[in-house]
């Protein structure tokens, strides 16, 4: 879909169909001349109760002709004083796909011309431009059947009355950053047995080429030399091989590393988990995807940092030689392993991610993105993820930006009892708790991952919940949502601030 930005009089728009954002109430004194010609209907639709603006509604009227455009969708709002940013994101969505299902091709809409405070144009034709861009979003081809009937809306126009060029700068925003996150919403949609961990590696040099980027992927020879001991354990039940790669964009001077587990699919291993469990588990290279994104977006934003996006990534198959229960893994760092669970592998593969990304990066910072624990999911559901970590000053950027870019994370503890349950009988460290009903889990499983950080500032995002949605929402689709791009992207852009 393409988006515009224009300025003028949405009035005088030609188009198939014009979206006017109205409040609660009555209609707004700016859409006074407009109702004019049409003999008052927008504000007998108030007077009727027909249409009352309340957030979320929406009506579709003809313009019989009266207005170069077609047809008016009227778009409530909702009440003034709590409208924002994410309300207007929101209603971007519902508004566009509420255009496409009455089959309108192009439509210009001024939802963000309304008053809100302390926000600027740029802000609000960005979370505009956003909900229209990522409500759209669909993943249709491997339809084959009636692909006819699959609607599609070509361009939506934001019409500025005036301040063109800052609303101009919020939607190029917006443009690169809604692009990204619905690129890696198609990477985490395709089935597992097409986006291997040899397509994920195409995907990554084809992005390191059409950015500029470093680019370095290890295979399982040179895993081997380096001692990628959890990575190569996870791996061995699957016939494919594994890959780690790094990519790299250098904008700036501070080192900000970014790792995402890349588990293809999640079997679970030989701890086979339940089919209605295993359904679903091509979401489990979110974070790897998601880590990918965000260096795309960071270099198309030229923003003025430095991102290593470092993925480990594996299918976790329950094949002939697959890890078992019991074995004993020796990591990057040296570090050993007991098995507890082979269901338990992203902790196994982000050990070596983490360890070696200290050692060799020496970053400012890491941050970790995984669909590590189910327990996360039970704990926050889908409307935050969960945030762990070592330093109070990334948990509070990171909780600042979730908060700004709406992809919210909440804080749970980083308690040393956690630390303590996670030891080995045998080796250092356990992939699972010494807690009998799995008690505690997302956050045994930081603990279990601050052992693989020696001294820099970590942060480790549990993404399990908010990835992957089992309903539409209003800028996303069931299925995977791309969530964690513009949280980490706003981060980045924060730092600097
Ligand atoms: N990939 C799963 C976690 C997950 C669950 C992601 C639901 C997305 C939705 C992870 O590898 C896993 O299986 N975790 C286990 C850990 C347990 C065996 C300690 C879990 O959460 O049950
Ligand atoms: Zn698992
Ligand atoms: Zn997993």
């Amino acid at each position: 879909m393409e988006l515009r930005i224009q300025q003028g009089n949405i009035e005088s728009i030609k188009t198939d169909c014009i979206v006017l954002g109205m409040f609660e109430g009555k209609p707004d004194a700016r859409h006074n001349s407009l109702d004019g010609k049409l003999s008052g209907g927008i504000g007998s639709l108030f007077s009727s109760g027909e249409f009352r603006g309340e957030f979320r509604t929406l009506k579709a009227i003809t313009t019989l002709g009266r207005l170069p455009a077609k047809n008016i969708i009227l778009a409530g709002l909702g009440k003034k004083e709590e409208y924002d940013l994410e309300k207007l994101r929101k209603m971007g969505g519902i508004t566009a796909k509420y255009a496409r299902s009455l089959g309108f091709k192009d439509i210009a809409t001024d939802m963000h011309e309304v008053f809100m405070k302390d926000t600027g144009v740029r802000d609000k034709a960005q979370a505009l431009a956003e909900g229209a861009l990522l409500g759209t979003y669909q993943f249709i081809k491997y339809r084959t059947v009636e692909t006819d009937k699959i609607k599609k809306l070509i361009s939506v126009t934001i019409v500025c009355s005036d301040n063109l060029q800052e609303a101009k700068k919020g939607a190029d925003r917006a443009r690169i950053i809604s692009n990204t996150v619905n690129y890696v919403r198609t990477l985490v949609n395709e089935p597992a047995s097409i986006m291997t961990s040899l397509g994920l590696e195409k995907e990554a040099r084809k992005v390191a080429r059409e950015c500029g980027l470093k680019i370095q992927v290890f295979g399982k020879r040179e895993l081997e030399r380096l001692g990628f001991g959890g990575l190569l354990a996870v791996n061995r039940g699957s016939m494919i091989e594994p890959r780690f790669i790094i990519v790299e964009y250098v904008g700036g001077k501070e080192k900000i590393a970014v790792v995402g587990k890349g588990i293809i699919f999640d079997s679970g291993g030989l701890d086979l988990k339940p089919a209605p469990y295993m359904d679903g588990m091509k979401c489990d290279k979110a974070g790897a995807c998601t880590a990918l994104g965000i260096v795309k977006a960071a270099a198309e934003l030229k923003l003025p940092v430095h991102v290593i996006a470092a993925m480990p990534i594996t299918e976790n198959m329950p094949g002939n030689m697959a890890y078992k229960p019991g074995d004993v893994v020796t990591t990057y760092s040296k570090k050993t392993i007991e098995i507890g669970n082979t269901d338990a592998e992203g902790r196994v593969i982000l050990s070596d991610a983490l360890s070696y990304v200290e050692k060799t990066f020496k970053p400012g910072a890491i941050i970790d993105l995984a669909t590590l624990t189910g327990a996360c999911v039970a704990a926050l559901g889908y409307a935050a993820a969960g945030v762990m970590g070592n330093d109070s000053r990334l948990l509070e950027g990171l909780k600042k930006a979730g908060n700004e870019s709406f992809e919210r994370v909440w804080e749970l503890p980083m308690y040393d009892e956690f630390k303590d349950a996670i030891k080995g009988e045998i080796a250092d460290v356990r992939n699972i708790s010494s807690y009998p009903k799995g008690e505690a889990g997302a956050v045994t499983a930081a603990a279990f991952l601050s052992t693989f950080v020696e001294s820099t500032p970590w942060a480790h995002i549990d993404i399990a919940g908010p990835a992957w949605i089992n309903e539409e929402w209003p800028y996303a689709l069931k299925g995977a949502t791309g969530y964690g791009v513009r949280l980490v992207v706003r981060f980045l852009e924060n730092l600097g601030k």
